[in-house]
């Protein structure tokens, strides 16, 4: 297969490093961003520093992948941030923070890869939704509000794109093993775990199995799709 330039967001650590590894290890070269700009465990990946609520911190980050690796033209914007809450008791600073990172920092990176990939004629878009983005999710309507809405965008750019042999898809994990599950309570995940038919928590790389297929050349007629990666969960 042909070795792509990939960018994955919040690629240091959790779901978003194991994608950069599947990535790596499926012969594309991989740049993480990192709001520190370091991360652990990224050998044979580029780190740039980003934070997706900067647009300047966004268009600096790619343009130091274009200089050292070239055009971006896969693309999985994964970076994502909780502050959950009952909406009664919901400021509108987190319910902002919320859709300024989940949502419109995918909407960043996606406009400023875009260019490139347009050109190049060839490209491959992720966004890693949630299934609380599907089915919502009490105490979590920031978070929800913002996964629903990278659907509308995956959606949009992939009815804008198509002809130019750009996909656009969604991956919506369920409970995956990682620093953001570990925020909850362990009454939380324990109720969330009881409503999986597969009962077990689902891993990073499970995820990243799913990406590696949606940005394969293989999948070129695969766009404006929805994959829950949910060990069955959202099927109701
Ligand atoms: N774990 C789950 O069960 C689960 C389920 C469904 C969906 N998801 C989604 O999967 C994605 C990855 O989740 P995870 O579980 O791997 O979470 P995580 O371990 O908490 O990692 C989140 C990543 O996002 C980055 N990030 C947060 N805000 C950012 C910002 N403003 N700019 C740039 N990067 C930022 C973090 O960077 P720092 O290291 O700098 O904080 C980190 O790399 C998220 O979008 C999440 O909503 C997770």
């Amino acid at each position: 297969m042909t070795g792509r330039i990939a960018l994955v967001t919040g690629g240091n650590r959790g779901i978003g490093l194991a994608i950069a590894k599947r990535l790596s290890s499926a012969g594309h070269q991989v740049a993480i961003t990192s709001r520190s700009g370091t991360a652990e465990g990224a050998e044979g990946l580029l780190v740039v520093t980003c934070d997706v609520t900067d647009t300047d911190s966004v268009n600096a980050a790619v343009d130091e992948v274009e200089e050292k690796l070239g055009k971006v033209e896969i693309l999985v914007s994964n970076a994502g941030i909780t502050k959950d809450g009952l909406v009664l008791r919901m400021t509108d600073d987190d319910f902002g923070d919320v859709i300024d990172a989940n949502l419109t920092g995918g909407f960043r990176v996606a406009r400023r890869v875009a260019k490139g990939m347009m050109r190049g004629r060839w490209g491959r878009m992720v966004f890693i939704s949630s299934i609380v983005g599907l089915g919502g999710q009490a105490g979590q309507a920031n978070y929800a509000a913002s996964k629903a809405g990278l659907i509308g965008l995956s959606n949009s750019l992939a009815k804008e794109f198509a002809t130019r042999n750009i996909t656009a898809n969604v991956v919506c994990p369920g409970p995956i093993e990682t620093d953001m599950l570990m925020e909850l309570t362990d009454d939380q995940r324990e109720t969330m775990l009881a409503m999986v038919p597969a009962g077990r928590l689902g891993q990073a790389n499970e995820i990243a199995a799913a990406v590696e297929f949606l940005t394969s050349e293989d999948a070129g007629y695969v766009t404006g799709t929805v994959l829950p990666v949910d060990g069955g969960l959202s099927m109701g």
